[in-house]
């Protein structure tokens, strides 16, 4: 693997071994002096063209933990607003020293694009709608830890905008390769024209699926694509596919419910479910450094498992 711009560049072994890479990164979080040296000397790019807290914050607290240095790009304030292109820009910042660039854009593909041009490995930090590999690898690695080691046969509910969700095409790709039964739940304005190409069931309710589930997985609503034509507001959104506290209630006492933020509280989550024990939100960034920390040693670094972890 050069770079990661979508989890096909892993299939099952691959994630597997990121995985459990980062379980043993996980350990390290955890000490006293949550770093080891097995990046050094080596300088970790982030180029964000779009906004992001989580996964920018992330991939930075990863490459430090590992020792590296870090560069930071932010559209708003570069020569982007000059005229500057995404090549010139790319190719700036890989002769700066990175020895990875870590890559967010609007557009499906750029960071496919942005690979093809340089010379160092790119991973994509969520590309429109298109992927988004290390949210979908930490999400699995949380559900692993929860409520594994194996998640064969484990029952998830992805509910929402699927169709313009970059989040659940990874997950679809990640979860069912571990053996995840996965069901989408949206009306059929948010489903993926191809949706029927896909290895999962579709519901469009929530409501029957509840019980059933081990977890249900709730997509940010995006207001700018959701107010139109494709729902009528957004309080029929959340009335029909909104997790409230009732609807909690209905599933099993032992499921999880997982969102990849930013959540809208009151719109696909109600508050009181946000800041409910089994919403596992924050688990999910927590083990997200971790992960990523796995996937920058595998990409960037050349000493082997043993001498990333200690030290
Ligand atoms: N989950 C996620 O990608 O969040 P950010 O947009 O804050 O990075």
């Amino acid at each position: 693997m050069r770079s990661l711009l979508s989890v096909d560049d892993l299939g099952r072994a691959g994630i597997e071994e990121v995985l459990g890479l980062a379980g043993s990164f996980l350990e390290v979080t955890r000490r006293e002096v949550p770093k080891v040296p097995a990046l050094r000397g080596r300088t970790v790019a982030s180029l964000f063209f779009e906004d992001s807290t989580r996964t920018r914050i992330s991939f930075e607290t990863a490459a430090k933990r590992l020792s590296a240095d870090t560069l930071s790009f932010s559209a708003g304030s570069s020569s982007l607003s000059k005229g500057e292109s995404l090549l010139d820009t790319a190719r700036t910042v890989e002769a700066m020293g990175a020895d990875a660039l870590v890559v967010r854009h609007r557009s499906a593909g750029a960071p496919a694009r942005v690979a093809s041009w340089v010379s160092v490995p790119v991973i994509n930090a969520g590309d429109g709608c298109h992927e988004h590999p290390t949210q979908a690898l930490l999400d699995a690695f949380t559900l692993a830890r929860l409520r594994g080691p194996s998640l064969e046969g484990f029952h998830l509910a992805i509910v929402g905008d699927v169709a313009h969700s970059r989040v659940a095409r990874s997950n679809v790709k990640a979860l069912t390769a571990l053996g995840v039964r996965i069901t989408l739940v949206a009306p059929p304005t948010l489903l993926p024209p191809g949706v029927k190409t896909w290895p999962v069931e579709v519901s469009f309710d929530l409501d029957p699926v509840l019980a059933d589930v081990d977890a249900c997985y709730l997509l940010r609503v995006q207001r700018e694509r959701l107010e139109g034509p494709l729902l009528p507001s957004l309080r029929e959104y959340s009335r029909r596919y909104g997790l409230t506290l009732e609807r909690l209630g209905r599933m099993r006492p032992d499921s999880l419910v997982m969102h990849p933020g930013p959540a809208n509280r009151g719109v696909e989550v109600a508050a009181e479910v946000a800041d409910d024990p089994r919403f596992v939100a924050v688990e999910q960034v927590r083990n997200g450094v971790a992960v990523r920390m796995a996937v920058l040693f595998l990409l960037v670094g050349a000493s082997g498992r043993k001498e990333a972890v200690s030290g």
